[in-house]
């Protein structure tokens, strides 16, 4: 017969993934069904830098057997030098593939996605290589720290691609180490870190080559609220040193509200 049935609890369960609001709820599920994508901005007024990254159009769709997925259905927006962005919505609202877009990993089918200036969607593999080493970068769910290596060599080694000068280098390894506080830490492999520290030092990686911008999947997807919140501050910090844009994708709405500006993606056009 199995487990009895306690309906209360259940949708007990199923509210809470969407802070008790029903509503919310209920979108999610329609925007799972249809698989496609809307961009929503939310309030505060754009800053008066310069537009870093802006997209007109955007469409980008998968083929799986016969059916047509718009992981990506017209996305427009644009994102000033400085900003800090969360990018929130249901799963398979293509929020990944829209960062992977903005970070040159992937192409779009049609529409114009300009970062820096540039029209990345018509740059040689080469070209967009390059691009992404000196201008993105990029920080991911799961750290991808090589585990063999200590986590001075980790954070060096985009700066290595960039062909840094070894001393300057480990000037800044050492610099960007003691701003996430690990400076203690750069001669431990990875294993012998915590999550939280893994991800600053993720973090710390991504800023090597001092990119314009900071593209983060779920940076806090696997990680405690406390810590969490360490990697949003940090971020922060990010931002307002350097001046760096960052765009976080997110599902946790509290992460979500400590951005500037939260771009929603759901079911195909922007309201
Ligand atoms: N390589 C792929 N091949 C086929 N379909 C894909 C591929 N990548 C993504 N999709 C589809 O495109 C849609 C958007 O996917 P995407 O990974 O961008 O969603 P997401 O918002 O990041 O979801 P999640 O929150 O679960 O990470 C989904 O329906 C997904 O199944
Ligand atoms: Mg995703």
């Amino acid at each position: 017969m199995g487990e009895p049935w306690d309906i209360d609890q259940e949708v007990k369960k199923f509210l809470e993934i969407f802070d008790n609001d029903p509503i919310e709820a209920v979108k999610a599920i329609e925007s799972f069904k249809s698989n496609q994508a809307t961009v929503q901005s939310r309030t505060k007024p754009a800053p008066d830098t310069p537009v870093i990254i802006s997209l007109d159009s955007v469409k980008k769709s998968y083929r799986i057997g016969r059916q047509r997925i718009n992981a990506l259905d017209g996305v427009s927006f644009e994102i000033h030098q400085g900003e800090l962005i969360a990018i929130t919505g249901a799963s398979g609202s293509g929020k990944s593939t829209l960062l992977q877009i903005i970070g040159g990993l992937d192409k779009p089918d049609a529409g114009i996605i300009e970062v820096d200036g540039v029209d990345i969607s018509k740059l040689s593999d080469g070209k967009i290589s390059k691009f992404r080493n000196q201008t993105i970068g990029f920080v991911f769910q799961f750290f991808y720290l090589q585990p063999f290596l200590r986590l001075k060599t980790n954070l060096a080694v985009p700066g290595m691609f960039a062909r840094t000068k070894r001393k300057q280098l480990k000037q800044d390894v050492a610099g960007l180490a003691k701003s996430v506080g690990l400076d203690e830490r750069l001669n431990h492999l990875p294993r012998e870190l915590s999550g939280g520290q893994m991800q600053r030092a993720a973090i710390a990686r991504a800023l090597i080559n001092r990119p314009k911008i900071i593209l983060a999947d779920e940076p806090t997807g696997n990680l405690d609220s406390a810590n969490g919140e360490a990697i949003i501050e940090l971020f922060e910090k990010i931002r307002s040193d350097y001046g760096t844009t960052v765009v976080i994708v997110t599902h946790d709405a509290k992460i979500a509200s400590k951005a500037d500006r939260e771009i929603h993606l759901r079911d195909g056009q922007i309201i």
